[in-house]
């Protein structure tokens, strides 16, 4: 055990949506360095939690501490600066559609004092190259992308600048196996080499197992189980077993029909 506080820290954390407890006394931490995903099925409240730390949901309870010093209740310049360390990738890429795709990646860039639109620009190219595009892409625009290329530019937003937290909500969904990879090697890269922490939401098993220091499994706004990659062959926990094994019976509900499964 070290006295080093958890670089991210959520106790308790609840968020309602009318009757719906969407996030009901999550508790999550992750070390600096250090790569959590959280798997769970659709509607376990993946996003939220991602969303709840940055401060787009605010909680109705609970506390989130970012190295040891509550962030939940943070406003104002306080809140602006907090926000500045993290790199976000959103589900739906959240890309700005009037922006050319340079404009997206550099978007944090051009506002760091000193930056020119021109070294900004070559910065994006090159970190087109490193989510697999040409820098011929740089000016283009979002609705001229593929859905898989938007979803890498969001990632190579994320990325650019090199910020301490990256947060990527399902970073290879909707990618080839290949892309897939490609991903999952770069956010290693950038957490091992650069000593970034990163918070993960993924319904990829392979990328959970593949980039994981801790994976998290949500199930109706809970966390209903935490281990390693090498655990989730091995555990006998209900949830994990039935969603890692993709099984039809289990603690989980899904709303389908059962002719779905034969
Ligand atoms: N802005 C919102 N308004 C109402 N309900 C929401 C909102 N955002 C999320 N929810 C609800 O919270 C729950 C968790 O959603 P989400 O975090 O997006 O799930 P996941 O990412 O695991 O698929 C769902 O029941 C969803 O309908
Ligand atoms: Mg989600």
């Amino acid at each position: 055990m070290s006295d080093t506080p958890a670089k991210i820290k959520m106790t308790g954390v609840e968020k309602r949506f009318g009757a719906n407890k969407a996030l009901d006394g999550l508790d999550l931490s992750v070390n600096a360095g250090e790569i959590l995903t959280l798997i769970g099925p659709s509607g376990s409240g993946k996003s939220l939690a991602l969303k709840s730390i940055v401060g787009l949901e605010r909680p109705n309870g609970g506390t989130i501490e970012l190295d040891g010093a509550r962030v939940d209740t943070l406003r104002g310049e306080a809140y602006d600066e907090f926000l500045k360390q993290f790199g976000i990738l959103f589900q739906r890429s959240g890309l700005f559609d009037g922006l050319p795709v340079w404009e997206n990646i550099g978007f944090r860039l051009l506002q760091l004092p000193g930056a020119t639109r021109k070294a900004v620009r070559e910065q994006a190219a090159e970190t087109l190259r490193s989510v697999g595009l040409s820098p011929d892409a740089a000016d283009l625009f979002p609705a001229e992308l593929s859905g898989g290329m938007q979803k890498r530019v969001g990632i190579a937003r994320a990325l650019a600048g090199n910020p301490p937290i990256l947060f990527l909500d399902e970073p290879t969904a909707g990618l080839d196996p290949i892309m897939s990879n490609v991903i999952n090697n770069l956010v290693l890269e950038n957490v091992r080499s650069l000593g970034s922490t990163a918070i993960v939401a993924t319904s990829n098993l392979v990328t959970a197992s593949r980039i994981s220091d801790k994976i998290v499994m949500l199930h109706e706004g809970r966390s209903v189980w935490a281990g390693t990659p090498d655990e989730t062959t091995t555990s006998d926990n209900p949830y994990l077993y039935q969603f890692w094994n993709k099984k039809k019976d289990g603690p989980i509900k899904m709303p389908v029909s059962s002719m779905a499964f034969q």
